[in-house]
């Protein structure tokens, strides 16, 4: 074939004379995660219409996946040569790779090709984002020149999805599977049943389908809101397994490995609203409308429970062919298995001291079956209690005690703690931040997540198989959520996951983010960017007040309004710390030369007669609550509506709570209001009372039973004479124990208040 080899000399020679005109333009490398070694060396590879891809049936996978990449993302053909070639190399780790991109040929070495698929993921980001939805139109395009070697620091790389709360399309399974292949992670965890939801098919319990997989309606915004209310729509469905075998398959050819969720003995009311002789009662009840730890768990004294857990478990390890099964574990209320009598039998036939052994021998049961089918077992962290199963693995969620714990009894962990790795949380203290479960997870603080706990030695770290990153779905309804709760913390954990500490750089990751969104965008994925966000402190420099703004990326500009309207390219630029000395509203948003790039972050500043004066507090609040210190009770800013895990708010856990203002001089006081945060569901109550005492009379407020059905108590105690005082002397008593019937019954209330306004 002459004329062929003739096309692709004149090909070859365009190309020597463009590189050397150097008339492309490469992109400079940002690979996230970031890779272990990375040169960059002179020159690029230009891919065009004379490229080729070479392999054997050892990388099909992913050969495959670059050649469909290349040629669904361009219009360029690639040929039968072997400019870009994959070759094993047995002295690499399993899921190593070596890249090198020379001027006349790419190629990837791997001893597997798994290793080979991310060298195939790294190549990917050095081309522009455009080929991810194929709109790259040119004939060629450059590469740099660079070598990487590259290799995990973890072999267990996860993110997990709850399907039960909320569920997403099959379509979506695979949009979300796509992500972590790209960012390299190995694992999907698939949480597939719990109390508001069961979303696997099993053929031989067909009222999982009927029954178990609907709900009749869900609860409308956050499960501490009082009174609760409902949409009254019936909401469910389930996967079947012709599905779920699909996801797998799917998972597969981007070497993830899918790990299905099977929750026992908690969080299991939609199996027994299906099965109520499962539980221990027998009672019928219905499928989880609200959120929370639900008390109907599998009865652990009936053999019943045994039957059906292995008959859904045969089902599923059919379906599933990883090492794994997750098990739940979690949150299992004994409030039942103390009344029953076929779980008190159990116990006392057993040998088994009290009811957390009763689990341990429930979760040690399942394992020995599970084992028997060559799969091992993961539970979340309580599985420790009662005594672990021989040969579990642990997910630490509550802190690190479980990881340690486990890790030093030989066991091997993952983590998962939801300090760093629940994308549940708040990722912003922006107000307008959609309804969240609570807590407060930003991107930096995922990255800088460490997995390895300080308590284990060397050997002991050995077990820590890596990391995941959780995502619930109480509050998350839909696929386009689910993207903006993990994109961009997924990116941080990525890299938790992949790269070395010592090549970790916050300031590196966030202009790699920044880059990184852009292949985002032509994929279509709703990722959260507060890369362009304002923040807001309050600082007092010689009794004086001031409010300093921030954003995270450089090279950017904050401008600024004061009279409530909305900032533009004409607006005040921000150059110094804005007084605070009258009621204001500042609404900030960051902007390069043309466009407003972020959302608009707005504060509302009430100018009273407390502000920026001295206060103390008995005891301190809580470190976990402890808003912007003392000083933030009379900072003239109030914490928000919804979010008692923001700057404003300080929350003490069952204490008696004493502060005093210090005005520094008598002054006139016409009433004194302040809020207290009253999220039951939450364990939030206000207090019953309060006693504020001025320098020469005492207010004693009393909050009554129509107060407390609200979230926020609001506080008014207007003082009867005007008189003058110095001190302002309030005493909060503690709500008290937790009433019977209610989330969190038995244990101390929290208290949290925020703003004490002096007018
Ligand atoms: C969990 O978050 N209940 C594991
Ligand atoms: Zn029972």
């Amino acid at each position: 074939m002459p004329i062929k080899k003739i096309t692709v000399f004149i090909v070859f020679v365009i190309l020597v004379c463009s590189c050397s005109q150097n008339s492309h333009n490469v992109i400079e490398p940002q690979i996230i995660p970031t890779p272990k070694n990375q040169s960059v060396t002179q020159g690029y590879f230009l891919l065009n219409n004379a490229t080729g891809v070479q392999f054997d049936d050892a990388f099909k996978v992913s050969a495959n996946f670059l050649k469909a990449y290349i040629e669904n993302g361009s219009q360029i053909k690639l040929t039968e040569n072997n400019t870009i070639s994959f070759i094993k190399d047995d002295t690499l780790t399993e899921e190593a790779y070596v890249l090198e991109i020379l001027p006349k040929n790419i190629t990837i070495k791997a001893k597997t090709d798994q290793g080979a698929f991310y060298a195939v993921q790294s190549l990917r980001q050095l081309l522009p984002s455009a080929f991810e939805n194929g709109s790259f139109k040119e004939e060629e395009v450059a590469i740099q020149c660079m070598t990487i070697e590259d290799e995990p620091r973890f072999q267990y790389r996860g993110m997990h999805l709850d399907v039960a709360r909320h569920m997403v399309s099959v379509d979506f399974i695979k949009k979300y599977i796509d992500a972590l292949a790209m960012l390299k992670m190995n694992t999907f965890h698939w949480h597939l049943t719990d109390d508001q939801g069961w979303r696997i098919e099993i053929k031989k319990y067909p009222k999982l389908q009927e029954i178990a997989a609907f709900r009749e309606q869900t609860l409308i915004g956050h499960f501490s809101n009082q009174p609760t209310t409902y949409d009254g729509k019936r909401y469910g469905g389930y996967y079947t397994q012709e599905e779920i075998k699909e996801v797998v398959a799917y998972a597969l050819k981007q070497h993830i490995t899918v790990i299905p969720e099977i929750e026992m003995p908690g969080h299991a009311q939609a199996a027994i609203a299906a099965y109520p002789e499962l539980g221990c009662s027998g009672d019928s009840i219905k499928v989880a409308q609200t959120w929370g730890v639900f008390d109907d768990i599998f009865c652990a004294g009936k053999e019943n429970t045994f039957t059906f857990l292995k008959g859904v478990l045969d089902e599923v390890v059919e379906l599933f062919p990883s090492k794994f099964i997750h098990i739940g574990g979690d949150e299992a209320p004994k409030t039942h298995w103390k009344n029953c009598q076929v779980c008190q039998k159990r116990i006392k036939e057993e040998g088994l001291k009290d009811e957390h052994e009763l689990q341990s021998y429930f979760i040690q049961r399942i394992e020995k079956h599970l084992n028997s089918k060559g799969r091992q077992i993961i539970g979340w962290d309580e599985i420790l209690e009662g005594g672990l199963a021989p040969n579990a693995t642990v997910m630490s969620w509550r802190g690190t005690k479980g990881a340690v714990e486990a890790a030093k009894q030989h066991h091997n962990v993952i983590m998962t703690p939801t300090s760093h790795c629940y994308f549940d949380y708040y990722q912003s203290t922006n107000p307008n931040e959609p309804l969240a479960i609570g807590g407060y997870l930003p991107l930096e603080k995922v990255y800088s997540f460490n997995p390895i706990p300080k308590e284990l030695n060397h050997d002991e770290a050995q077990y820590v198989l890596g990391v995941q990153g959780n995502l619930w779905t109480e509050y998350i309804p839909n696929a386009e959520h689910v993207e903006y709760m993990i994109f961009p913390r997924i990116l941080a954990m990525s890299e938790v996951g992949w790269s070395l500490p010592e090549n970790k750089n916050y300031d590196n990751f966030v202009s790699r983010v920044e880059t990184f969104n852009k292949r985002l965008d032509a994929l279509d994925v709703n990722y959260a960017n507060h890369l362009y966000e304002v923040e807001g402190e309050l600082i007092t420099e010689n009794g004086l007040s001031f409010y300093t703004l921030k954003t995270l990326t450089k090279d950017k500009t904050i401008r600024y309004t004061t009279d409530e309207s909305q900032p533009n390219l004409q607006s005040q630029v921000y150059e110094k710390p804005i007084p605070f000395n009258k009621d204001m509203v500042i609404k900030a948003a960051v902007f390069n030369e043309e466009n407003q790039l972020g959302s608009i972050f707005t504060e509302t500043f009430n100018y009273h007669k407390a502000v920026g004066k001295t206060i103390t507090i008995t005891p301190e609040s809580s470190k976990v609550y402890s808003g912007s210190g003392a000083q933030g009770l009379i900072n003239g800013i109030s914490g928000s509506d919804s979010r008692y895990g923001d700057k404003e708010w300080l929350g003490f856990w069952g204490d008696e709570v004493e502060i005093t203002i210090d005005l520094g001089e008598e002054m006139e006081i016409n009433s004194i209001e302040t809020r207290f945060y009253n999220g039951q569901g939450q364990w939030i109550y206000a207090p019953g009372e309060l006693e504020i005492n001025l320098d020469k009379s005492v207010l004693i407020v009393i909050v009554n039973e129509e107060n407390m059905k609200d979230l926020i108590v609001n506080i008014n105690a207007p003082v009867p004479t005007q008189e003058t005082s110095r001190y302002i002397h309030i005493k909060i008593p503690s709500y008290g124990i937790i009433p019977e019937g209610n989330q969190g019954s038995g244990n101390k209330a929290w208290t949290f208040i925020d703003e004490i306004i002096v007018n």
